[in-house]
C-alpha cells in the first residue's frame, strides 16, 4: 500500500511541476497551495516516490463542518494509469467519515471521464451540470445587450428571496468550480470575495449572477455563475460580467450556467468557434 503523508511547503518545485503538465499550465494549485498548507481546515495528502511529490488532493472542511470539499486532485502524468489516484481518493473519503463530516462533494469538468469513475467508485453521484465557457481578452467583446436593470445587492438583502426562488439546483450556489449551500451564513462569507447582481421582475427575483476576479496562470481572470429564468435575463447578467471582466482588466472570463443556456451561447457572434457546447461541470456528492 502506497504510503500518504500531508504536503509541506518544500513541496513547492514538484506541485509547480505537476500544475505545468495539467490542463496546459492553466491548473490552479500555484495559487491555492499556499493558503492549504495555512488553513486548519484543509488536510492534504500527497504520495512520493524518489524523494519527490507525484500525486495529491485536498479535502476543505467547509459548511461548519458540514461538508468536505474534495479538490486538487492531480497524478503527474509520468505516473498516471497506476492506481494513485484510486489511492488518494479513498484516503480523502475514509478521512472526511473519520472527521465526522454529513457529505462530500467536488465538482469536475463532465467530460473528465476519469474524474467521474474515481468518484463513482467510492460511492459518490452526479447531482447536477453546469454549462461553463472561458473567453480570452473580453476587452475584444464589443457585444452588449442591456434590455433589463441588474441591481447590485448585499448578502443580507438576498438571502430571503433567492432561497424562495428557484433558481439554485438543489438549492447550491457554484463559483469558480466550487459548490456550497445556499445558507446565510455561506452566503455572507462568499460575500467578502464576490459581488452579486439579481434582476427583479414585479418584486419577483429572477435573476441572480456573482462574480469576481482573481489571479490566474494567464493574469487576472473574471469569474462568474449565472442564474436566469429567461433568455433575455440571461443575455442581460452575461453582457453584465463581460463588462465587468473588461473594467476588471481580466485577461480571461470564466463562467457557469443552466445547461439549457449554451443554446444562447453559441448562437453570438463573438463566441469562440471552437464552442460546441459541450462544455459544462458537473457536481458530485456522497452523503455519509
Ligand atoms: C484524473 C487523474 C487524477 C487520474 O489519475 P490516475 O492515477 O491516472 O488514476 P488511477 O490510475 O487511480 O485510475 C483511476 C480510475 O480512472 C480510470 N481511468 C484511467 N484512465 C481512464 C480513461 N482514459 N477513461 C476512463 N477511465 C479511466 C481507471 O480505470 C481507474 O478506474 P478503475 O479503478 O475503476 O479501473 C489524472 O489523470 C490527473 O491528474 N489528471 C489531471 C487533473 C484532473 O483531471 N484531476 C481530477 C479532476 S479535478
Amino acid at each position: 500500500m502506497r504510503h500518504i503523508r500531508f504536503l509541506r511547503e518544500t513541496d513547492r518545485d514538484d506541485i509547480l511541476e505537476i500544475a505545468k503538465h495539467t490542463w496546459e499550465g492553466h491548473d490552479y494549485l500555484p495559487y491555492s497551495f499556499e493558503s492549504w498548507l495555512k488553513d486548519k481546515n484543509s488536510h492534504t495528502a500527497a504520495i512520493e516516490q524518489d524523494g519527490h511529490v507525484i500525486a495529491l488532493a485536498n479535502l476543505r472542511v467547509i459548511e461548519d463542518g458540514k461538508t468536505g470539499w474534495m479538490e486538487g486532485l492531480r497524478v503527474h502524468p509520468d505516473h498516471r494509469g497506476m492506481g494513485l489516484a484510486k489511492a488518494l481518493t479513498n484516503h480523502v473519503v475514509q478521512n472526511a467519515a473519520e472527521l465526522r463530516l454529513e457529505r462530500i462533494r467536488y465538482t469536475t469538468a463532465t467530460d473528465n471521464l476519469e474524474s467521474l469513475r474515481l468518484g463513482e467508485s467510492v460511492g459518490m453521484s452526479r447531482r447536477f451540470n453546469l454549462g461553463v465557457y472561458w473567453h480570452e481578452k473580453p476587452d475584444e467583446i464589443l457585444w452588449r445587450y442591456s434590455t433589463e436593470d441588474i441591481a447590485s445587492i448585499e448578502a443580507d438583502e438576498l438571502i430571503p428571496s433567492l432561497l424562495e426562488s428557484e433558481l439554485l439546483p438543489l438549492g447550491i450556489i457554484v463559483l469558480d468550480w466550487k459548490a456550497m449551500d445556499a445558507a446565510p451564513d455561506a452566503l455572507k462569507k462568499l460575500g467578502q470575495t464576490a459581488r452579486f447582481w439579481v434582476t427583479r421582475r414585479n418584486d419577483v427575483l429572477n435573476a441572480f449572477s456573482l462574480g469576481f476576479s482573481r489571479m490566474a496562470a494567464g493574469g487576472p481572470q473574471w469569474i462568474f455563475t449565472i442564474y436566469a429564468m429567461d433568455d433575455a435575463l440571461f443575455l442581460n447578467h452575461l453582457s453584465h460580467h463581460v463588462a465587468m471582466a473588461s473594467e476588471n482588466e481580466c485577461n480571461t472570463l470564466f463562467g457557469a450556467f443552466h445547461e439549457h443556456y449554451t443554446r444562447v451561447l453559441k448562437g453570438l457572434d463573438w463566441v469562440s468557434s471552437e464552442y460546441d457546447g459541450d462544455w459544462a461541470l458537473t457536481l458530485l456528492e456522497r452523503v455519509l
